[in-house]
């Protein structure tokens, strides 16, 4: 038996990376999930490999709309909306607010907030009415720039991250006692992660621009370079009631970057 027998689940950014990694981990311990994401090409190739056990919706997270269309489908087709993992992000390549062309910042600004703030507050909006009639929970991806600067991004990436802890903190009280809200805050690991069209940073993802297993090995505490699949038992335990009923207004840190790195790295 798993921890999330009988769950429905919607997670966005579903397609690859982290999200995709959520989907199957949910889907071995007994959940049904629908994956969003806007690539209707990851969503196919998920769907192949996972079969009828995956419902996806291709869409983009800036639409309320959207939002509403993949909760829908959870209750269509599962019955219900136990867990709405909101993880889709866009992420700025650390790149610094005085080398960013001023003529670019507006829209720059705009699409990572968009996609990175307002996108988790659509889907939690979307997700309310169906997790207050089950008693479910929001998750939320976050990340080690959630707590820290000087690491994890730029000044967009970090400033939209710690909105995420804001944004925790405060639906976990407005939500409460019927809904909990709580995130995971991740650090670096290769995906498909890419950065805003405006500022030119769509093209790339993360490890191709970024030696991220190599900072992973050198900067954070334990010395490895996690995959994505390190990263997802968190999110089972805090969407699983049975094994969190206690926790809301809280986001796990699993990024190791909280505790500072010993030199001879162990
Ligand atoms: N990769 C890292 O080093 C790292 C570190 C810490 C936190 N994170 C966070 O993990 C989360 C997942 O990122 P990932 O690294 O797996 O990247 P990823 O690009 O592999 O996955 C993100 C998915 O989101 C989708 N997406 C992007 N914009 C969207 C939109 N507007 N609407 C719908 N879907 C959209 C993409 O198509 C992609 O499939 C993000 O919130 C990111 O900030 C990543």
């Amino acid at each position: 038996m798993g921890w999330l027998d009988g769950y429905s689940a919607v997670v966005t950014g579903a397609g690859s990376g982290l999200g995709k990694a959520i989907v199957g981990r949910f889907l071995t311990e007994g959940a049904n999930v629908v994956a969003f994401d806007k690539s209707g090409e990851k969503l196919s190739a998920l769907k192949t490999h996972h079969g009828d056990a995956v419902e996806t919706v291709t869409g983009d997270v800036r639409s309320i709309e959207d939002n509403k269309r993949a909760c829908e489908r959870a209750i269509e087709k599962f019955g219900k909306l136990d867990t709405f993992v909101g993880n889709a992000g866009l992420w700025d390549f650390n790149r610094t607010l005085t080398d960013t062309p001023s003529e670019l910042l507006e829209a720059g600004f705009d699409e990572l907030f968009g996609v990175n703030v307002k996108g988790y507050v659509l889907g939690a909006k979307a997700a309310i009415p169906a997790l207050q009639a089950s008693g479910g929970s929001i998750v939320l991806t976050l990340s080690n720039a959630s707590f820290f600067s000087g690491g994890g991004g730029g000044p967009l990436y970090v400033a939209s991250k710690h909105a995420g802890v804001g944004l925790v903190k405060q639906l976990a009280y407005e939500l409460a006692p019927r809904v909990r809200v709580n995130a995971v805050a991740p650090g670096g690991m290769d995906t498909d992660l890419r950065g805003p069209d405006a500022l030119g940073l769509s093209n790339t993802a993360i490890g191709q621009a970024f030696p991220i297993g190599e900072v992973m090995k050198q900067r954070s505490a334990l010395h490895f370079e996690p995959a994505p699949e390190d990263y997802v038992a968190a999110y089972v335990l805090l969407a699983a009631k049975s094994q969190s009923r206690t926790v809301t207004g809280s986001v796990f840190d699993v990024s190791s970057f909280g505790t500072p790195t010993r030199p001879s790295g162990g």
